[in-house]
């Protein structure tokens, strides 16, 4: 496996695996690796022939009052992760690598990154679609692997790509989870033993969403039980329970007809947890159409 800690080094790395042939899969991420992304790279590796994962904790992406300070760090651990797994390179930028001094280009899809999440993180979207369309433009990969939990900016990537004619397929791939449901992230290893026991609730809020669905998807009774279920988390302050169109996350009333997407965002103490759920399982509703599987 080989650490790339420049841009020309990634790029000569991939020039090679051109010139004989291979097809290349990118795996961006931020480090601090768990089994979530461990299963994006082996889904990386059945898309393509050479897999290249970037480990870059992206400043712009972050708030003046989030954590880029502290968000955890452990490169050693990392690589010998990756090298575990057969990952070809690494692509290991510093952020002056990355951005120079006087980077004054943005790429930004705004109504996407202007909802949900973007409303409570102000900017935070444009971060991640100005690193991600640097990182497709230094590595040029054929294929992309993103987490599913992270289900707006998937949506907003595959998105940009549509918009920019990048020649890349956008692959995401299921949350992974703890035994009791919580969402594998980088974040977890914050949370206090309680709150790691409450944090439990959002995936469950999740399921009795889903069920709830099959016999009643009015979307305000969905968001009731959400809600009812986010309430059994003592310390769990609820930021936000949307329920979205789970292509476009256009905002769905009523009965919908098209698979939805159940978008929960719950802080514990510092720590701000995402997770999320597609119910495509709707009862039928008024004008026959079931929903479709996206
Ligand atoms: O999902 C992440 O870890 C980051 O947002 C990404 C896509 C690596 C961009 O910095």
């Amino acid at each position: 496996m080989l650490v790339c800690p420049t841009k020309a080094e990634v790029r000569s790395l991939v020039a090679g695996y051109r010139r004989a042939r291979r097809t290349v899969a990118l795996v961006p991420t931020m480090g601090y690796l768990h089994e979530g992304h461990l299963a994006l790279v082996r889904e990386a590796k059945r898309q393509a022939e050479k897999v290249i994962v970037s480990i870059f904790v992206n400043p712009t992406q972050f708030g003046p009052n989030e954590d880029l300070d502290s968000y955890p760090r452990d490169t050693d651990r990392d690589l010998a992760l990756l090298e575990q797994e057969g990952v070809d390179g690494v692509f290991l930028p510093s952020p002056e690598e990355m951005y120079g001094t006087g980077g004054a280009t943005f790429v930004e899809v705004p109504e996407l990154s202007g909802m949900l999440q973007g409303v409570l993180r102000p900017g935070h979207f444009r971060g991640v679609s100005t690193v991600v369309t640097k990182l497709f433009n230094i590595v040029q990969p054929d294929a992309a692997v993103f987490g599913e939990k992270d289900y707006q900016q998937l949506t907003l990537i595959r998105q940009m790509v549509r918009d920019l004619d990048m020649p890349i397929e956008i692959m995401g791939h299921p949350t992974v989870r703890e035994e009791d449901g919580l969402a594998l992230s980088s974040r977890n290893v914050r949370l206090s033993e309680s709150h790691r026991q409450q944090a439990v609730v959002l995936s469950k809020a999740l399921s009795v969403a889903e069920d709830a669905a099959k016999t009643d998807p009015d979307i305000e009774n969905l968001k009731t039980v959400i809600h009812e279920t986010l309430n059994d988390a003592p310390d769990g302050k609820v930021e936000s329970v949307d329920i979205r169109d789970a292509k476009t996350l256009a905002e769905v009333v009523g009965h919908p007809a098209r698979p939805v997407v159940a978008l929960l965002a719950v802080r514990f103490g510092s720590v701000l947890l995402i997770d999320q759920r597609v119910i495509a399982n709707l009862l039928t509703v008024v004008d026959g159409n079931k929903g479709n599987q996206i």
